[in-house]
């Protein structure tokens, strides 16, 4: 039986229209674990009552689909051709929860679609009002195409592992969220540790550098062990959440999940609508000063 959900928003029962709450989960290094994460938080989520869209934003391999062995026919590519509706396009996964597949094309596409574009804003601002949660599976990097949704999100969670290029690529995502974004909600989630106690003891040292070199704390939400249940879930892509709810993992994702719902975030929101977000910042390149 899931619980009733807790408002998203302080202001969730005013009669304002309700923006989403924003979850962007990316981490500079590909490999550590986002699209699992991504998938087992909306789970998650889904159990707890909330109405929940997972965005994937990766059009490479590995992504949601692939996760949840669905399929899906359409992209958000469809929509800026006209040929869909972005409700035509979504696919309703095993964990209970809605996907917006391959939205990363919107950025390549804006190029040469501008007035298309304006007509998703627009229609995303009533698309987003049937979800509560709305999580973004980003691609590994520091591309626009990642970028412009980490900017958009009310709470940026970087994932690393104890792997020191994994860390380094995280701390790197954070430098440039905080240079660009100075009220962004970073938190920090470790994933393929050895224990919790190694999880803790990563991300202090790395709260230390955000702290004296960026003058921004980041918050910690917990980590998870290197499991081969994890790898099996995948390979049989069926979530760990729902593969073996009882798991070290899956208990540490429940935990995660919990820990960001109850972190308030302190970002002002970029636009209406975070495809508003994505349109601002279409062109961001890193470059002078920000590595
Ligand atoms: N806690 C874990 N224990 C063991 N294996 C894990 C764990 N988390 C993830 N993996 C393995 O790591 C692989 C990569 O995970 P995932 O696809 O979620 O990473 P990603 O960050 O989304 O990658 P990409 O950057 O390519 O999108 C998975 O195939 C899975 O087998
Ligand atoms: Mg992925």
């Amino acid at each position: 039986m899931s619980q009733m959900p807790i408002p998203v928003r302080a202001n969730a029962q005013a009669a304002a229209p309700q923006r989403p709450e924003v979850w962007a989960v990316t981490s500079g290094k590909g490999g550590v674990g986002k699209t699992n994460l991504s998938v087992n938080m909306a789970t998650v989520l889904a159990k707890m009552g909330y109405r929940v869209l997972l965005i994937d934003a990766d059009i490479h391999l590995g992504n949601v689909d692939l996760l949840l062995g669905i399929r899906t026919e359409f992209t958000i590519a469809d929509v800026l051709t006209g040929n869909k509706t972005l409700k035509e396009i979504i696919v309703h996964g095993p964990g209970d929860f809605d996907i917006l597949p391959a939205a990363s094309a919107v950025v390549d596409l804006l190029e040469t679609k501008h007035n298309i574009f304006r007509d998703i804003i627009s229609s995303y601002t009533k698309f987003q009002q049937s979800y509560d949660i709305v999580l973004v599976d980003t691609a590994a990097g520091i591309s626009n195409q990642v970028l412009s949704f980490v900017f958009s999100a009310d709470k940026c969670i970087v994932v690393a592992t104890p792997d020191p290029a994994s860390l380094t690529d995280a701390y790197g995502m954070i430098k440039i969220i905080n240079r660009n974004r100075a009220d962004a909600t970073v938190m920090l989630v470790l994933n393929m540790v050895e224990s919790e106690a190694e999880g803790q003891t990563i991300y202090h040292k790395m709260n230390l550098m955000t702290q004296r070199f960026l003058s921004h704390a980041i918050t910690y939400t917990g980590s998870i062990v290197q499991d081969q249940r994890v790898a099996w879930s995948v390979r049989n892509q069926r979530p760990i959440l729902l593969a073996d709810p009882l798991s070290p993992p899956a208990k540490s994702i429940r935990l995660i999940t919990r820990k960001i719902m109850e972190t308030p975030s302190g970002t002002e929101p970029v636009g209406t609508n975070l495809f508003e977000g994505v349109y601002k910042y279409r062109d961001f390149q890193v470059g002078g000063g920000e590595s």
